[in-house]
């Protein structure tokens, strides 16, 4: 795609990568994604804001074929999806020098082999004049790595976001046209990467606030030209308070656990409250972290395979651990043959999730009239919690 232009002397760049399915190896992107890299041509310099994954390297090389001169290069993230092109554009501009934070120039060298000198720190709050345009860094840590800040271009009201209110989403459109749609890829965006840094993350909205915002720019997906809707988002997601839903990662071997899982989804909704349901055997994981965006309780459904919990449960258990989730209650129902450690095994997993643990329930093989009547009893705990926190 060629260069589109976004307001005068300002053009979007990079690529689009439709075909890209999963990130770091790890992440699942079941729409694709995009390298967003930004040119602002000021009066007097020129900037590149970030470039593209090392994989499309030529796309945005391609673009720059007519772009004689670029003064500097603003890296906000030294992750390679936006930094990896970076040795390619300091080799075509040899003048050029890289605007960075002090961490972000660290990682740059570590990383990317740049060279020391080739790179130039900004401080928090600084200034650079491009002549008749004025950019502005703001730190902004943890979206997603230490090092990460954003720059408000002052006189086009643009804020250049990066990771910070992205989405994973290949699409042609330079705006957001579905609001729904990307709603989702960004929410799994931030629930994947940005979750764990919630509190940290109020901070970057609130020192964002002071500016007064037409777009917002990121370097996934398609520019915000309403950035209300997704700062106010942003603060749902961020906010401490959780909502009345229970999610439920589970995995069922023989049909036991699976029979325990459908009858406390049953007696939860006739309680009022709302209920998420992963089979872990098929379920993306990235719908399981959007889930638990959101969620005030998670029970975890397991069989016993060899004394603990099925492997596939272990991993959504330290998944879920990771991400530090808002939750405030925790349960494990399951299934066992002979004998089980999965209750001490599945809650040293979770240490990080700071929850009250409700009553487990656990069934030798096939559950029966005692094991419902817990069932029970665990949903009209889950309710009343979630009550008494006036969930909703
Ligand atoms: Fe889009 Fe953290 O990289």
């Amino acid at each position: 795609m060629k260069p589109r232009r976004i307001r005068e002397g300002i053009s979007w760049m990079g690529a689009v990568d439709w075909d890209r399915r999963l990130f770091d190896a790890l992440i699942p992107l079941p729409d694709g994604t995009s390298y967003n890299a930004y040119l602002i041509q000021g009066s007097e310099k020129t900037a590149l804001l970030d470039t593209v994954d090392p994989s499309m390297v030529d796309v945005l090389l391609a673009q720059l074929e007519s772009v004689q001169n670029v003064d500097y290069i603003i890296a906000h993230h030294a992750e390679q999806d936006h930094s990896g092109a970076l040795p390619h554009v300091l080799e075509k501009y040899r003048n050029a020098k890289v605007l960075t934070t002090p961490k972000g120039k660290g990682m740059l060298v570590d990383l990317l082999l740049i060279p020391e000198e080739r790179s130039i720190t900004v401080e928090d709050g600084e200034t650079l004049s491009l002549g008749n345009k004025t950019l502005k860094f703001i730190y902004t840590p943890w979206v997603h790595w230490p090092e990460t800040m954003v720059t408000y271009l002052q006189q086009d009201r643009i804020l250049f976001s990066c990771d910070f209110f992205g989405s994973h989403l290949a699409t042609t459109d330079l705006h957001v046209t579905d609001e729904a749609r990307v709603y989702e890829a960004a929410k799994r965006y931030y629930a994947e990467i940005m979750m764990p840094f919630r509190t940290i993350i109020q901070k970057n909205l609130e020192k964002i606030k002071e500016h007064e915002i037409d777009l917002i720019a990121p370097s996934h997906g398609p520019i915000y030209d309403r950035p209300a809707f997704i700062i106010d988002a942003y603060r749902d997601w961020v906010s401490e308070d959780p909502k009345n839903v229970v999610v439920i990662p589970y995995i069922s071997m023989h049909g036991s656990t699976e029979r325990m899982v459908e009858y406390l989804v049953g007696a939860l909704v006739e309680k009022g409250v709302t209920v998420c349901q992963f089979d872990l055997a098929v379920t993306d994981i990235g719908k399981l972290a959007i889930a638990l965006v959101d969620a005030a309780t998670i029970v975890i459904g397991t069989p016993t395979v060899h004394v603990g919990p099925h492997p596939n449960v272990f991993y959504a258990a330290y998944l879920a651990n990771a991400l530090r989730p808002k939750l405030k209650f925790a349960s494990i129902i399951g299934s066992y043959g002979w004998g089980s450690k999965v209750i001490e095994q599945i809650a040293g997993l979770i240490p990080n999730l700071r929850v009250e643990i409700l009553d487990p329930v656990l069934c030798k093989g096939f559950p029966r009239e005692a094991d419902f009547r817990a069932l029970d009893n665990l949903a009209v705990t889950i309710a009343e919690k979630h009550k008494e926190h006036n969930l909703t």
